[in-house]
């Protein structure tokens, strides 16, 4: 072999052995590469769980800022939170320490790095190899020597939410396969913040709307409450001036007739025997007219307010209620089970009790074509019951309570409300053919005069 072969073999060597260099030396960057992608994977997959989780702007910014560097993927990341006004609303990150406080304060006094500028105002997205030399003016691109930065703009449906910042290792900063993760994790960020918003705005609507129909139900209570004082007021007066009118009645005409009666049979007596026959006779004819007039009077006196309601009590007043009704409807057949002393029966409830029985029993009169009407006055445990049916035609009884216009059913509206203002609790139950149930209950504990 000359020297010239065994110059031409070394080279050859020394070729293949650079070609070898050249291919180790690629292979490592690729595997670089490949640890460095699956890294940042690593952190968005991270960054992605943040997301879901997400309650409010400040804490997910730092949940975030630390997942990206926590995989190793970046070096460092920061994200400034901007307002319209490019007021910062809240700020986060991870790698950088203490000098971020200089940037914010630098943004705060209208002082914005060269990256949030570009990426705020021009670019959504800004990568620069070598940010100690050309972010001069920022007061942490000494961190960077040696690394590239990476930021974007953290953008949803045209509203801007603030920058994102992270450092690479320099051989990535122009890979437009990191560029376009990156982007990925900003837009992820943005509309993260963005359903934060429309979640908060939702609930603040919700707690408006909650505070708006607490305070409609404060006055619709203070209203209601109103209305029964209202209510039971004039039921009080409605019963005063009934008591007035009928002792009215019974002083004055009542004790009038009485007293011309009186007169009329004396002066018959005194013309007896004597020639005044016809006289007699016409005033003879008086008497009865009278007594039916007496009679008449103290009717309307009865039913405006019987006297014995207040001389011998609530049982009384039913007893001759009863009796009365049977005498004039004597084609009504009335079962009535008392099952009461008059001392358990408070006072507050007599007079209600005996103008429900009334109203009830007015009405079977007058609608119910009924044959057999049963009235009830008792205990059941721990409450006073009273319940009045009868078998006759029924009505729609909860339709036309429903309907809301108490001139319609004026007995029944009274009928509640003088129970319910009570303390107690009313029920109709009826249905056409089926007759008519009402009932008026009150836990003793409950009952409250009015
Ligand atoms: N026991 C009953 N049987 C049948 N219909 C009744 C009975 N009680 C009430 N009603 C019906 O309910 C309506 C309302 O009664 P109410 O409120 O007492 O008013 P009013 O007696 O002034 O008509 C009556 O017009 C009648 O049609
Ligand atoms: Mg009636």
């Amino acid at each position: 072999m000359n020297d010239t072969s065994i110059y031409e073999e070394c080279s050859d060597i020394v070729d293949r052995v650079e070609g070898l260099k050249n291919r180790i030396a690629r292979r490592k960057r690729e595997k670089e590469k490949v640890n460095h992608l699956n890294a940042v994977l690593s952190s968005i997959r991270d960054v992605s769980r943040l997301i879901i989780k997400a309650k409010d702007p400040a804490s997910l910014i730092g949940g975030i800022c630390e997942s990206l560097i926590e995989k190793r993927s970046f070096h460092n990341a920061w994200i400034v939170l901007i307002d319209q006004h490019q007021e910062i609303t809240a700020s986060a990150e991870a790698g950088l320490g203490d000098d971020f406080r200089k940037i914010l304060e630098n943004i705060q006094h209208g002082r914005m790095p060269r990256c949030c500028r570009t990426v705020l105002h021009q670019n959504r997205f800004l990568f620069t190899k070598n940010p100690p030399l050309k972010c001069t003016n920022c007061p942490v691109a000494y961190m960077y020597d040696g690394r590239g930065s990476i930021s974007a703009r953290l953008e949803h449906n045209g509203r801007i939410y603030g920058i994102l910042t992270v450092s690479v290792p320099i051989a990535y900063s122009q890979d437009p396969e990191e560029h376009e993760l990156l982007m990925d994790v900003a837009d992820d960020i943005a509309y993260a913040l963005h359903s934060i918003e429309v979640e908060k705005d939702r609930r603040q609507k919700e707690a408006e709307l909650r505070e708006a129909r607490d305070k409609l139900e404060l006055r619709v209570k203070e209203r209601t409450r109103d209305l029964e004082i209202l209510s039971s007021r004039l039921l009080n007066a409605q019963e005063a001036e009934r008591k007035r009118i009928a002792g009215d009645l019974h002083d004055g005409i009542g004790q009038c007739l009485s007293a011309v009666k009186f007169m009329v049979e004396t002066v018959i007596e005194q013309l007896t025997g004597k020639e005044a026959l016809q006289e007699i006779k016409a005033l003879d004819a008086l008497v009865p007219l009278l007594q039916e007039s007496s009679e008449e009077i103290r009717n309307i006196i009865m039913n405006l307010r019987p006297s014995i309601l207040d001389d011998l009590g609530i049982l009384a007043t039913i007893g001759w209620f009863c009796r009365q009704f049977a005498s004039v409807y004597s084609h009504i057949r009335l079962e009535q089970t008392i099952d009461i002393e008059e001392d358990e029966v408070p006072d507050a409830l007599k007079t209600i009790i005996f103008r429900i029985i009334q109203e009830a029993m007015n009405n079977i009169a007058k609608y119910a074509e009924a044959e057999v009407v049963t009235l009830y006055l008792g205990k059941t445990g721990n409450a006073l019951e009273l319940r009045v049916q009868d078998d006759g035609c029924g009505f729609r009884g909860e339709q036309l309570m429903a309907s809301g216009s108490p001139l319609q059913a004026f007995g029944l509206t009274g009928m509640k409300e003088r129970v319910e203002l009570s303390g107690g609790r009313f029920t109709i139950l009826s249905s056409p053919g089926k007759g008519t149930r009402i009932e008026a209950r009150w836990a003793f504990s409950c009952i409250r005069p009015f």
